[in-house]
């Protein structure tokens, strides 16, 4: 029956195009700004082994189901559900993974777009030239005056909104395909340019052994990076199968899956080469939090020739990779809207944006005025600000959560035959990624969880 299907939301011109799009997804600021600052607090080496290991074992065959759903499905994450498990003769009550992606969606935007906005002002700051020689005391000085401004912070979380909503509003296509084809391959080259430069420090073997040598790391730990996983590649929430319901039926979804994670997995990385050796040769501190990047990377502008311009660019094209990824935050919200209740895209767009903004001001505040709220939940985290909670919450527990439920869905809901017809590759392919949604994915998920509450 799915071959009968078309989404009313139109189609990828072509493989390639779906692949920027969802690999535009991956990149963002979960590979620049996230990743580097979670390596630093939680030790480095062993980390991101783990957050590896979870990348192949959990995140590619996630990744392929999530597209496998979506384009057979052909609507958004929640009808897409309620169809498919109909389809298959299951209760419809599936549909709840639908709403919880959603959910997860708005969520993360709502901080997401905060951060997106200190990356927006640091364009600003580096063109006036602000970090011409600076030292890592003025660096750290101009971070902070940053974020312990609300009126400033709660500015550029406006403009990154209503910019977003703009691009969504006109349409995944037009929006997105000619920011993907130029600005990643841009991005791509900068950070290279970022990473020859931190050779240059005299510290760049002492980043690579705190990147790749393992040490310790506890449950917490494990879980961090398992959340990382599914957060850096967009799964667990619907914004990979919702860009899959607009991929035509004739391609390969084995192929796309790990292109889309080498790519977002090349790109973490280089991050961390680039910001680590700095890290060292300036005496920083690796577990120095969210403003990692910004506490960092501007000392290497403020002193490699030419690093004003090299800077400007980063950071705008840093904002350009958090606007691909942030149109896919919520288009399985607009997508739903749309099938739903009837609405134009311009419409959906703005109620969701709104409703984005309105939970992203405590964000805002919690790097000033809330600073000192914070929120403990037993055995789950300890004294997280609203932004932690946040993020905890929806990268280590809702997308992890609903990549099980993927997981599950697409290895014991769905009958083989069903899912064999999507993921069209060799046999023994077919037959690892059964088995590896079926048994190891579930499997990791839970033992990750349980391990972290310290129950096992
Ligand atoms: N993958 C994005 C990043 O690494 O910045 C963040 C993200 C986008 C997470 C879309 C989840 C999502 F559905």
């Amino acid at each position: 029956m799915a071959e009968q299907r078309i989404s009313i939301h139109g189609q990828w011109t072509n493989r390639t195009v779906f692949i920027l799009a969802a690999t535009g997804s991956a990149v963002g600021l979960g590979n620049i700004w996230k990743f580097p600052y979670i390596t630093g607090e939680n030790g480095g080496g062993t980390f991101v082994l783990v957050y590896l290991l979870c990348i192949a074992l959990i995140g590619i065959p996630i990744m392929m189901a999530e597209i496998m759903l979506g384009r057979r499905g052909k609507q958004s994450p929640i009808n897409t559900m309620l169809t498919l498990a109909r389809g298959e003769g299951r209760n419809p009550g599936w549909v709840w993974l639908g709403w919880m992606g959603v959910l997860a969606g708005f969520l993360i935007l709502s901080y997401y777009s905060v951060i997106a906005g200190w990356a927006m002002s640091y364009v600003f700051r580096i063109s006036g030239g602000m970090f011409l020689g600076v030292t890592a005391d003025g660096a750290n000085r101009i971070f902070t005056d940053l974020v312990t401004d609300p009126e400033r912070l709660l500015a550029w979380h406006t403009i990154f909104m209503v910019i977003t909503m703009m691009v969504v509003a006109r349409g995944v296509k037009q929006g997105l395909e000619k920011a993907v084809t130029y600005l990643m391959p841009a991005l791509f080259a900068l950070l290279i340019v970022i990473v020859i430069y931190a050779m240059t420090t005299g510290y760049f073997m002492e980043g690579l052994r705190f990147l790749f040598t393992p040490g310790t790391i506890d449950g917490k730990g494990i879980l961090i990076a398992m959340g990382h996983a599914f957060f850096t590649l967009s799964l667990g929430m619907g914004a990979i199968m919702v860009y899959g319901s607009y991929l035509s039926d004739e391609h390969s979804i084995t192929q796309a899956s790990m292109l889309i994670a080498l790519a977002d997995t090349v790109v973490a990385l280089l991050a961390g080469m680039a910001i680590f050796p700095i890290v060292f040769a300036y005496g920083l501190e690796p577990g120095a939090g969210p403003g990692l990047i910004f506490r960092t990377l501007p000392i290497a502008f403020g002193h490699m020739p030419g690093g004003t311009m090299v800077g400007v660019l980063f950071f705008t094209l840093l904002v350009f990779a958090a606007w691909t990824s942030a149109i896919s935050l919520i288009e399985p919200a607009v997508a739903y809207l749309v099938e739903n209740k009837g609405l134009s895209r311009i419409y959906a767009s703005v109620w969701i944006g709104a409703f984005t903004w309105f939970v992203g001001l405590g964000t805002v505040l919690s790097f000033n005025l809330w600073k000192d709220k914070t929120l403990t939940i037993p055995y789950v985290f300890e004294d997280l600000t609203f932004f932690d909670t946040l993020d905890y919450l929806t990268a280590n527990i809702m997308l992890p959560l609903g990549g099980l439920f993927i997981a599950l869905f697409a290895g014991w809901v769905m009958r083989k035959e069903s899912t064999s017809e999507e993921i069209d590759t060799h046999p023994i392919i077919f037959k690892i990624w059964r088995f590896l949604v079926r048994f190891i994915t579930p499997v990791a998920v839970i033992v990750v969880f349980l391990k972290a509450v310290g129950a096992i």
